[in-house]
């Protein structure tokens, strides 16, 4: 399975990408520039010498891929949707926007959708089956090789393509709870607003952690 990483060459796409071609998962980089995404697949090789690791303009990473994980900032997340949506069609596509609005990103602000995950599939239709996860990994610790404390979860109304995202957060390293309907994924991107208005107060990169669930 190729799995396209949109924005790729930023802090979470970078961070999870450089996890999933470590664990053995193809990659392709996608950016607005082939040649950034191909400079950002050539840092990956550095750390996964012989990873299956590649990079292209946004739309072709999107059409070669089975799979398309979308990670750049809540203001683009329309414009590069609107690009790609036609590579999407019968695709799974997981979306880690989180809908914060500078400057300020301590706020809750949910759009008028409900939550950036409804926002995403309304842009690319009924045709797409989307998912939403990792509203609150810290970039700045995946993109390490330490071990992460830190809970995903995965919401979706398609129960195999949560599964994809729940892989997918494993081969990062993470934990991962299916956490139901599309819908549902408000609660998580507005919990992020939240941590990162206690990474402020009190320093660090904070994230979540289930407790009392029966979990391997
Ligand atoms: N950073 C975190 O710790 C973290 C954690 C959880 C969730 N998130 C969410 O994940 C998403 C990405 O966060 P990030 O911190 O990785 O973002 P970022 O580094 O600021 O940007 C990611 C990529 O988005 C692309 N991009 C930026 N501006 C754009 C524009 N105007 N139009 C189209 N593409 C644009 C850029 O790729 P190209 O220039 O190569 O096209 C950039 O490298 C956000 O929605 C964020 O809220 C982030």
């Amino acid at each position: 399975m190729l799995i396209a990483v949109l924005g790729g060459t930023g802090n979470l796409g970078f961070a999870l990408a450089r996890r999933w071609a470590l664990a053995g998962r193809r990659i392709v980089i996608g950016s607005r520039s082939a040649d950034s995404a191909k400079a950002a697949a050539a840092e990956i090789l550095k750390d996964a010498a012989g990873a299956d690791v590649t990079g292209d303009e946004n739309a072709a990473a999107s059409a070669a891929a089975d799979l398309v994980v979308l990670t750049v900032p809540f203001a683009s997340q329309r414009a590069v949707l609107e690009h790609v949506k036609g590579a999407l069609v019968g695709k799974v596509l997981i979306d880690a926007t989180v809908p914060l609005v500078p400057p300020k990103v301590m706020r809750v602000q949910l759009p008028a959708e409900g939550s950036a995950a409804m926002l995403g599939a309304a842009i690319v239709g009924e045709s797409v089956r989307v998912v939403s996860a990792f509203h609150n990994v810290p970039a700045e610790v995946i993109r390490t090789d330490a071990e992460v404390d830190c809970d995903v979860l995965v919401f979706g109304d398609d129960k195999a393509a949560r599964e994809e995202a729940v892989s997918l957060a494993k081969d990062a390293g993470l934990r991962a709870f299916h956490a139901g309907a599309l819908a549902n994924s408000a609660s998580a991107e507005a919990l992020t607003s939240v941590l990162i208005f206690l990474n402020k107060q009190y320093g660090g990169h904070a994230g979540i952690r289930l407790t009392g669930l029966e979990h391997d």
